[in-house]
């Protein structure tokens, strides 16, 4: 159980071998660059631009005629972006290391802006989707893919028969509250109605993501990032040991029933438009 001692370690080193499209986030990204309508001589900013995707790609679909801005706090990433604009010869990107909380744009200065796996999921989602709004033109777009609750909800009724079998109420919760933090297509909706936003398209998607089994699946790099340092710092570093060692157990005798363990993921595009 190596995986219980998981801390991320953000670093140039690891930005160099993490994924040209991370492939979690791909799945999101084709589904954006499917439904989002492209429009020539645009100003656009992506949201959580990470390592470069979707940025990189609209960039080169979109063509000169475009000018776009990529915005991340996450320096090694942005340093990353640099790199692939350098090498690729890409002249429409500019790159903005700073939080989306307080956009560095006058008002109504921007046509488009995309997050893909981003705003709706940051610690001040309100005050990102209104800062968007005063940085778009009037009937400007914001367009955004996510995933939603119901996310690996095989996974979770694995933890909820762990927990109930430990008979502890309160780590219930917890992952209960985890869970649920997630919210569904209403609760994303809500976001833009609530912040000076009409919806104008929504597209509803799912894919599964196929693990040997839980052991396979709690090993896994981009798990440990992405959920599992999360999980860990719900429970007491003493019970750590006991609950995932059920919790391993249970998830590699579904898998062992179920010919592997099979995740869901329900997904959506949400484009909205200033009003
Ligand atoms: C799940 S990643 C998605 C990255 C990329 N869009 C992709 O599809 O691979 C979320 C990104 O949002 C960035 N982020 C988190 N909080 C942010 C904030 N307040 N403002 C801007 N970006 C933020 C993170 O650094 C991270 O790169």
């Amino acid at each position: 159980m190596d995986y219980l001692n998981y801390q991320f370690v953000d670093s140039e080193d690891f930005v160099k071998t993490y994924d040209e499209v991370p492939l979690w986030s791909s799945s999101f990204g084709l589904l954006m660059l499917k439904h989002l309508e492209l429009k020539a001589n645009e100003t656009i900013l992506d949201i959580g631009s990470g390592t470069g995707f979707p940025l990189v790609e609209l960039a080169e679909r979109l063509g000169n005629s475009c000018k776009l801005f990529g915005l991340d706090p996450w320096k090694n990433a942005n340093m990353r972006v640099h790199e692939k604009i350098k090498n690729y010869g890409i002249s429409n990107i500019t790159l903005i290391e700073s939080s989306a909380e307080q956009l560095p744009f006058e008002d109504q200065s921007l046509d488009l802006i995309v997050s893909n796996l981003g705003i709706n999921n940051f610690d001040k989602p309100d005050v990102v989707f209104r800062e968007c709004n005063r940085v778009l033109k009037a009937s400007g777009r914001l367009v955004i893919t996510t995933n939603l609750h119901g996310h690996w909800k095989e996974l979770y009724e694995i933890w909820y028969l762990t927990l109930h079998e430990i008979g502890n109420e309160a780590y219930l919760k917890l992952i209960e509250n985890e869970e649920a933090h997630r919210r569904n297509l209403a609760g994303v909706s809500q976001l833009f109605t609530d912040n000076g936003f009409q919806i104008t398209n929504v597209v509803e998607d799912s894919f599964t993501m196929k693990f040997l089994d839980g052991s396979a699946f709690l090993n896994h790099h981009f798990i440990q990032l992405g959920w599992l340092a999360g999980w860990i710092s719900l429970f007491p570093k003493s019970e750590l040991s006991m609950i995932f060692s059920k919790f391993e157990f249970n998830l590699n005798q579904f898998a062992a029933r179920n010919g592997g363990l099979n995740l869901t993921v329900p997904m959506a595009f949400i484009a909205g438009e200033k009003f």
